[in-house]
């Protein structure tokens, strides 16, 4: 199988996606020059040029690539060639409007934007085969091909016809008969009972709530479309090139794909990440996506995109401020990240991204955005040698699933107020702030290295991850499991008594008699802490080894948190402060310790292999504490026993 190291040969990539058919030929030499003045060593090229390299059916106009692949090449950068199956031309849609997705109310998505294809439409995958064919047998033997991206952000539904009938061949894969599929989704309720496969649909809008498992089941079919769309891709790539490495890059934490199975398909698992400048909370966002990312791929990653600048798809669009772009790249970095790219190269003068940052902004080379492209590319190859390839692996993981994030995020639940992706932020916030780092895992993965295993919220689990969960505490692991878990299965079938028994014995909790889900803004008081967004009324069994109460209320005297030997149920969500005292705790417990001691507020610290990351989060300068004697790979200067980070500042410290 090729490796990413096939791509990277001991170097972190550095680069982004590169749209030269924006521009006139003049300016290609112009982004070469800047690209070599800034370290670039790799540009993805075609993402949208579908319409370019074949502007009429079956056409094919290679020639502009042709000149731009060699191009690269004679300069020394490699390039990452997409296929351009994102964004059908407009013809596609015009000749043959069984290409165009239908959303739940029947309404076409047009073209005129992008990502105007029906995963499910022989058409659009007769046309998209076609065009990687012959991208592939052309570029094969190209010097400057480092790698294939097929697609980008596969993300797109459709629940038209072919795609109903598609997802019709699916059920009857999945479930053998109609029996089967009657029993599963639960049709007694509101005579919903198939007699027969042509009456069933995609979830369409109804009158009133969807049935869920059909809801759940069209996620999941979802996915898999998407995937066998992204798998024949990388086949046909794979027949012309079997040594290149394929990614397809992901979106952050993003609902659609089953991200686990997916990188499973990839030889590089890559991912775009956009925090916000704004938000007081975009590194740890950052930082948890870097840690899905990384578990993902089991090793070194691809920072595909992010914006060296402002975006333009948020209701304000702040630019980074002076440092905030390297020290997140570096952040990525340390993370496991062995290429650090962006959306885009050039920033656009038309189309709807224009006002969206480039590596290059409007300001051009003299702006302050080059000028910090071009210092952090010097520094990633300064550091590249001594960081590309290594992999830490860490002593917690946080289980997150896409299939109990899909049965619990619906509608007609205990409350709207719980958003999935929030509850697992905050878990990931704790430890981030205790300087705890942390792996991500499935909920069915192999737990036995991790010492401390945190699940924030697994609404859905089968049989196979429970026992999975009790295997791991019975091995002496330390488990946390936060609200709703182990409700349902993976049907959304409640289990009895509303948490698995398995779950209920191994926290020690006789009866689960009703959720008391909380307001907005609301906060309920237990001993020591407030929670929000949840509680529950819990009734021990008695076996518990400690028990923290709710404080007046409804829920007075009554179990907030129990621990039962090295298991904890934490029936609502901690403030903060005392979820991070919490989960050090349970660390310190399990023999986990924070990467450093004694951190200045604001600043982060990762183990990469033997190097040490230290990232100043924070807007004054601070000093940090590092015993003994590094170098700092950054400045190649001497460390000893203390450090100083300016605002925004960054080391990367060999011992
Ligand atoms: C995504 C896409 C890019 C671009 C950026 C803008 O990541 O892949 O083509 O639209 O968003 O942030």
């Amino acid at each position: 199988m090729p490796q990413f190291s096939d791509a990277t040969r001991g170097r972190i990539l550095f680069g982004g996606d590169y749209n030269p058919e924006q521009w006139p030929e003049e300016t290609w030499h112009e982004d070469v020059r800047l690209m070599k003045d800034a370290g670039v060593n790799s540009v993805t090229l075609g993402v949208f040029s579908w319409a370019k390299l074949e502007p009429e059916p079956g056409a094919r106009e290679f020639d502009w690539l042709d000149t731009l692949m060699d191009l690269m090449h004679d300069n020394g950068i490699g390039v990452v060639l997409a296929t351009p199956t994102s964004s059908p031309p407009p013809w596609m849609g015009r000749l043959h409007p069984d290409t165009l997705p239908r959303d739940a109310d029947g309404h076409i998505e047009w073209w005129g934007g992008r990502q105007h294809f029906s995963h499910s439409s022989a058409t659009y995958r007769h046309y998209a085969a076609a065009i990687t064919e012959d991208l592939a047998a052309r570029y094969a033997g190209h010097p400057a091909l480092t790698m294939w991206h097929i697609n980008n952000e596969y993300c797109t539904f459709d629940h038209g016809d072919e795609a109903a009938a598609a997802f019709r061949r699916w059920l009857r894969e999945k479930y053998g008969t109609l029996d089967g599929l009657n029993t599963a989704w639960g049709t007694a309720f509101w005579s919903q009972g198939y007699d027969s496969w042509d009456g069933i649909l995609p979830p369409r809008r109804a009158h009133y709530l969807n049935n869920p498992t059909q809801v759940l089941d069209f996620r999941r079919f979802t996915s898999d479309m998407l995937l066998e769309c992204y798998v024949a891709e990388r086949d046909i790539v794979r027949r012309h090139t079997p040594r290149l490495p394929v990614t397809t890059n992901f979106m952050s934490l993003w609902i659609g794909q089953d991200a686990w199975r997916w990188a499973e398909e990839e030889d590089v698992v890559s991912v775009d990440i956009y925090p916000d400048p704004r938000d007081p909370l975009g590194a740890q966002h950052g930082a948890l996506v870097q840690d899905m990312t990384r578990s993902q791929a089991r090793g070194p990653w691809m920072l595909m995109e992010q914006a060296a600048g402002p975006v333009n798809w948020r209701g304000v669009n702040h630019p980074k401020p002076r440092g905030v772009n390297r020290l997140w790249s570096l952040q990525a970095v340390a993370r496991g990240a062995d290429a650090v790219c962006y959306f885009q190269w050039r920033q656009s003068r038309q189309g709807a991204e224009k006002f969206h940052s480039g590596m290059v902004s409007h300001a051009g080379e003299r702006g302050r955005t080059f000028q910090e492209v071009k210092q952090l590319g010097a520094e990633l190859a300064r550091i590249g040698r001594e960081v590309a390839g290594n992999h830490t692996a860490n002593e917690i993981a946080i289980l997150h699933d896409w299939h109990s994030w899909w049965a619990g995020a619906q509608d007609g639940r205990p409350s709207t107020e719980v958003d999935h992706p929030a509850v697992v932020h905050a878990w990931h916030r704790a430890l981030w702030d205790a300087h705890l780092t942390t792996d991500f895992a499935h909920p069915e993965h192999d737990l036995t290295a991790y010492k401390l295993v945190v699940v924030p919220q697994l609404y859905a689990l089968t049989d196979a991850a429970i026992e999975n969960l009790l295997a791991y505490v019975r091995g002496g692991g330390t488990l946390v499991c936060g609200f709703l878990t182990g409700v349902a299965d993976e049907d959304d079938r409640v289990r009895p008594g509303g948490m698995d028994a398995r779950l209920r014995e191994l926290f020690g909790i006789r009866t689960l008699h009703e959720w008391w889900p909380l307001d907005a803004g609301e906060s309920v008081e237990c001993d020591g802490f407030r929670g929000s967004l949840w509680s529950e009324e819990i009734e021990a069994d008695g076996s518990d080894d400690e028990t923290i109460r709710y404080k007046g209320g409804e829920l007075d005297g009554l179990p907030a948190v129990l621990r039962k030997g090295r298991a904890w149920y934490v029936s609502t969500l901690p403030e903060p402060d005392e979820l991070r005292g919490l989960l050090g705790r349970m660390a310190a417990e399990a023999g986990v310790r924070p990467v450093l001691d004694r951190l200045p507020a604001g600043v982060e610290a990762v183990r990469r292999g033997d190097l040490l990351f230290l990232l100043n989060h924070g807007r004054e300068a601070v000093t940090v504490e590092v015993p003994g004697t590094h170098r700092d790979l950054l400045t190649d200067t001497t460390v000893t026993d203390e450090l100083s980070l300016g605002r925004y500042g960054a080391a990367v410290l060999k011992p």
